[in-house]
């Protein structure tokens, strides 16, 4: 069952912004990709823990700040390694907030 938890309002999230937030106890990376579309993934890299929320967004491709691993928001798919897909939140609007459910990580 669905948990929503609100994660920040609409204007914290412009168009091409990555940004690192916080819901109840988890690191979320949020995404406002330039086709307007909201993508959320666990905002901790699984290379070596560098902050996802932090790195640079070009169109769909996340790049960690901190050795360069590319991602590709709307999946989780690492962007060259097959093998590595890192898990997604589903967001949901209500209004101007954006909310995740944090129970529902998946790497669909
Ligand atoms: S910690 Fe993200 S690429 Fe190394």
């Amino acid at each position: 069952m669905a948990r929503w938890i609100r994660l920040a309002s609409l204007d914290e999230c412009p168009v091409g912004s990555a940004r690192e937030l916080v819901a109840e106890d988890r690191v979320i990376a949020v995404f406002h990709t330039v086709d307007g579309e909201f993508h959320a993934l666990d905002g901790i890299c699984p290379h070596q823990g560098g902050p996802l929320g932090k790195g640079r967004l070009h169109g769909c491709v996340l790049t960690c700040p901190w050795h360069g691993w590319q991602f590709n928001v709307a999946t989780g798919q690492h962007q060259i390694n097959a093998s590595v897909k890192h898990p997604k939140y589903p967001l949901r609007v209500d209004g101007d907030t954006l909310f995740v459910d944090v129970d529902e990580a998946s790497r669909g």
